[in-house]
């Protein structure tokens, strides 16, 4: 695979530099150490980027949708065949563990393979008319060129679940990756490429100021729609920002995500879950468990069967044999972590095991953490983490379960675990999230609609669902004289 990202910026077909010849760093968060150069973009690139993907989408769109699947499963199978190179760039610019980065290409070709089946599915409907002389025929018609904007902690996965339904569906794209991990995004388009997609249908536009980026997508009537994934605080932002020109918008944003572990479970399943959910990725996902919740009478088992499992938990580089946690992004992530333990310890939390938050040789890192005796009133029970921290609280009823875990304004990804069906149902029903792992740790698939109700976002991703969010319905009366 190229290494070589000093033409990373790809519109209309062509990988280029920047207009400026201006580049910047792509760091290595184990220790610093830069690993590529890429060009800086900004508004102008971004605005040659909506031109070509303008230009390219009547006839990507007028595409039978069999061939655009053809595309799409070829670009499946060459992430697969590259898997172990794009592992091992992933886990250069993102730190993860190369075991989560291999099943992360494998996530990643799944949703091309997914969109890819569902392109021939698009289907219409034709509807019985009020009288004999009129027919109504319900169209979907791709949306148009797209704005997507991706985020560092998934940089394959997040840029093929929104690449491949919005080409499966007919539309164009301008893809900005986060500035943090853009090298697999580029390496992955560079698949794309060699899968055959026509000049102006994707385009990669990356730079050190998103804002000009994505101020030239949003102020651009021609992108009709901006999907993204990030902070709920940008995604606010940015569907005010769409209502000027009245762009459709998906938006996958912050979690809170409690686990609910009942007195009746599988404690040992219940243990490998809770691992599973909170440790991905250094914590660093949108559904990682961040408050657990565990009934009085076994809280204590849990939390010394799960302190005694974490305890194993090696921390270090990604590509070191071993190695399950790897460092955090950077130092906002680190200070973020470091401030939830600390506030915690301060207001009488104790730590079970890890607890240590630490620089070492240019990266950041954090132990994987249990916490005991936390209370709703600590900063790690009320905001998302982000890191490898298990804060894990007790309490005595279903009800009071179910209503400490809904009171947030966050609703994306729930846990529940228990042995009692009905208690099962009734907890997957009163969680007011659009995730609800029950039994599961890992319930993420490209073929089940992800995403969140209250301020978690707007629109679903993969599944079935993840078509809809690029296609526009039109219906067409027929008058027949
Ligand atoms: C995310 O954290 O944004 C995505 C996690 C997933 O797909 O499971």
């Amino acid at each position: 695979m190229d290494r070589d990202f000093g033409r990373g910026l790809y519109i209309d077909g062509q990988w280029q530099q920047s207009r400026s010849g201006r580049s910047f760093p792509v760091t290595n968060p184990a220790d610093g150490s830069v690993i590529a150069e890429i060009p800086d973009a900004g508004a102008e690139e971004t605005r040659a980027a909506i031109d070509a993907a303008h230009r390219a989408f009547p006839a990507w769109a007028a595409r039978p949708a069999l061939e655009r699947a053809r595309i799409l499963m070829d670009w499946s199978r060459a992430m697969e065949a590259h898997q172990d190179e794009l592992a091992r760039l992933m886990t250069d610019e993102n730190g993860k563990p190369l075991a989560e980065s291999r099943g992360e290409v494998t996530y990643a070709a799944g949703f091309a393979q997914w969109f890819g089946e569902e392109a021939r599915r698009v289907y219409g409907e034709i509807v019985p008319a009020a009288t004999s002389l009129k027919r109504i025929w319900v169209l979907r018609q791709p949306v148009g060129v797209v704005g997507a904007i991706t985020p560092w902690n998934f940089p394959a996965a997040m840029v093929t679940r929104k690449v491949a339904p919005a080409l499966a569906a007919g539309c164009t794209v301008i893809l900005k990756p986060a500035e943090q991990t853009p090298l697999t995004a580029i390496a992955i388009v560079r698949l794309l490429e060699e899968a055959g997609i026509p000049p102006g249908v994707v385009n990669v536009v990356v730079g050190q100021d998103p804002v000009a980026i994505g101020d030239a997508l949003l102020d651009d009537p021609r992108v009709r729609k901006i999907t993204f994934t990030g902070s709920t605080e940008v995604g606010k932002h940015l569907m005010r920002r769409s209502a000027d020109t009245m762009k459709r918008v998906s938006l996958e944003l912050g979690g809170q995500a409690p686990f609910l572990v009942f007195a009746d479970a599988d404690l040992d399943l219940a243990v490998q879950g809770a691992i599973a959910s909170k440790f991905r990725n250094t914590g660093q996902t949108c559904v990682s468990a961040n408050r657990i919740y565990v009934e009085e009478p076994v809280v204590d088992e849990f939390a010394h069967r799960m302190a005694q499992r974490v305890k194993e938990m090696r921390v270090g580089r990604g590509t070191e044999p071993g190695v399950v946690v790897g460092p955090l992004i950077d130092r906002q992530g680190y200070e973020k972590v470091k401030l939830h333990l600390e506030d915690a310890v301060r207001q009488g939390a104790s730590v079970a095991t890890g607890g240590r938050v630490y620089e070492s040789g240019g990266g950041f890192y954090a132990e994987p953490t249990v916490l005991v005796g936390v209370e709703e009133r600590m900063v790690v029970m009320r905001e998302e983490t982000f890191g490898p921290v298990a804060p894990i609280s007790s309490f005595k009823t279903e009800a009071e379960a179910l209503e400490r875990a809904n009171a947030t304004p966050y609703g994306l990804a729930a846990y529940a675990y228990t042995r009692d069906l009905a208690r099962g149902v009734r907890v997957a029903e009163g969680l007011e999230y659009g995730i609800v792992g029950l039994n599961d740790g890992m319930p993420s698939t490209p073929q089940a609609p992800f995403g969140g109700f209250k301020e978690s976002g707007q629109g679903r991703e993969g599944g079935r669902q993840g078509m809809d969010a690029f296609l526009e319905i039109k219906f067409v009366s027929v008058g027949l004289g």
